[in-house]
């Protein structure tokens, strides 16, 4: 299906080969924290993208809301000058596509508790409807500081835009991470959200799970057949799943510092690629069937004692170092932070599922800043062969690996033996390769296209359910408690553009060099 502009197709044809069926019903978008930095970065070159590939119905409107000053007019003006800064080249605003889109926009300017803003909130969106086709249908995205979701969710019930009965259309509501900052305050956001919005109108967005290689986990498990008989403690020798970044906490520092590696990656984004890598095969391909699997496994998992804690977890910081060649300073040293902070921008654990597929099957999960490379990844390691004939004494015959690489390259690979051409045995290890990009000769569209799109209309499947939410939290917050409560006096531990700290590799000898 193609968008058009005064009856004239509207689709990109750089985007062309990708799937561009999945148009939702007309609905208004309300993005609380419009002028804040992933509004101009991520959400509005994601909206637009999506109406230059067609996907956002024709009838739609965008309403920013914000403490910032700006008209209507102005924040059409701020919203081109964002997406001529962050879009990609193939979704520029202009021509007919922009002026169209341009005059779906508005702005409302209010302090989030504001109780008349939400009255003129209502009445926009009321007029939206009327002139602009969007049939009471109202999608709202939190992309403010998270102490600001309950004022606004609250509101949204007190000026009736919650779902209630007799309402015309649906109401969503996508909640952006961090959910929560531990158990309890998690806990407590959910009251918030559940008094207003039932589940089925919840969208908990981590935006892993928008990124092409994270979905086809499912379908390289799901859509073969000669994966799933191995894909258990029989012949898995350990999991290792890594989430390495080279940047550091770049302006974040004063989030960051109240955070720390194991809030900001490990508890949401690694723990659903450990989810998804090892969930039990759900009954069908609907949400809540997938859901279910991967809820059912993170119940499987134990949170540590906290006696256990300092066996199964690594924790480090960056100090000074160099990345690509360029020296760059220590994390005590970023703006913002505390130049005594005991906050890891490391994290490591070890986690084990006690289930009758992966009893004794070690999870190793990592994360950190300012390491040698950026990669994301996820190795399963098989067990060794169980009895050597081939190879020369000398070689060394490594066990299979199957790697999900998630970025920045985005494919599979699978390591075996193979025989070294010439008249001895010797062995070596090579790898197969997939990738993506040169496989469908498409680019991945970004996370966020594919989660907004997804949530206009109304599929859950890569969002993440409250129990699941819930149970991460509850792995994590030994490890939280006694790294928060005992000070590491070796940070700075591990230099920038290092591969991370020694007590990493003492907890796992076998990490993979990024
Ligand atoms: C965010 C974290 O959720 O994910 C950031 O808050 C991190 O600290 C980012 O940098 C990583 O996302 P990506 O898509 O760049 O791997």
């Amino acid at each position: 299906m193609t968008a058009t502009v005064d009856g004239k197709a509207a689709t990109n044809p750089l985007r062309a080969g990708l799937q561009t069926d999945r148009i939702s019903d007309p609905c208004s978008v309300v993005f609380f924290g419009a002028s804040g930095d992933l509004f101009k970065r991520m959400l509005l070159p994601a909206m637009y993208s999506l109406r230059v590939r067609g996907i956002l119905p024709n009838d739609f409107s965008i309403v920013g809301f914000s403490r910032s000053k700006y008209s209507d007019d102005q924040f059409r003006q701020y919203c081109k000058e964002q997406l001529d800064q962050f879009s990609t080249p193939d979704a520029k605003p202009q021509g007919a596509i922009w002026d169209d889109f341009a005059k779906r926009l508005s702005y409302i300017s209010a302090e989030f508790d504001d109780h008349n803003a939400y009255g003129a909130l209502a009445k926009r969106l009321n007029d939206n409807d009327a002139n602009l086709g969007t049939k009471g249908n109202r999608l709202f995205y939190l992309s403010t500081p998270p102490s600001l979701f309950p004022k606004i969710i609250d509101q949204l019930k007190e000026a009736d835009l919650n779902p209630h009965q007799g309402q015309e259309g649906w109401a969503r509501i996508i909640v952006e991470k961090p959910f929560g900052t531990d158990l309890d305050s998690a806990r407590e956001l959910q009251q918030t959200v559940d008094r207003v919005f039932p589940e089925s109108a919840v969208y908990r967005i981590d935006h892993y799970l928008g990124k092409e290689p994270v979905q086809d986990i499912m379908a390289l498990r799901f859509a073969n057949t000669i994966f799933e008989p191995v894909w258990n403690r029989n012949y898995v020798d350990s999991v290792q799943i890594t989430a390495a970044e080279q940047l550091g906490v770049e302006l974040r520092g004063g989030y960051y510092d109240n955070a720390g590696a194991l809030r900001d990656m490990i508890q949401n984004h690694v723990m659903n690629l450990l989810a998804l890598v090892a969930m039990e095969p759900p009954a069908g391909r609907d949400a809540d069937a997938i859901r279910a699997e991967k809820a059912k496994v993170l119940s499987a998992i134990e949170p540590p004692a906290v006696a256990d804690v300092p066996a199964m977890s690594a924790r480090g910081q960056y100090g000074a170092g160099a990345i690509n060649g360029k020296a760059v300073q220590a994390y005590r040293q970023e703006p913002d932070v505390n130049p005594n902070s005991n906050t890891e921008t490391f994290a490591a654990v070890k986690l084990t599922i006690e289930n009758w597929r992966w009893a004794g099957v070690p999870f190793y999960l990592r994360s950190g800043k300012r390491l040698a490379k950026k990669t994301s990844e996820i190795a399963v390691t098989f067990k060794p062969i169980p009895h050597r004939i081939y190879g020369e004494t000398t070689d060394t015959i490594e066990p299979n690996v199957l790697v999900m690489k998630i970025q920045p390259e985005e494919g599979v690979a699978m390591r075996f033996s193979a025989k070294v051409p010439g008249p001895k045995s010797h062995i070596r290890s090579v790898f197969m390769d997939f990738n993506y990009g040169t496989g469908f000769g498409v680019q991945s569209p970004p996370a966020y296209e594919r989660l907004i799109g997804d949530a206009m209309r109304g599929d859950q499947t890569l969002f993440t359910r409250w129990d699941a939410v819930e149970r991460a939290w509850e792995i994590v917050m030994p490890v939280l408690e006694v790294w928060e409560n005992t000070k590491d006096f070796t940070f700075p531990n591990y230099a920038s553009g290092s591969e991370g700290p020694d007590v990493s590799f003492k907890l796992f000898p076998g990490w993979r060099p990024l």
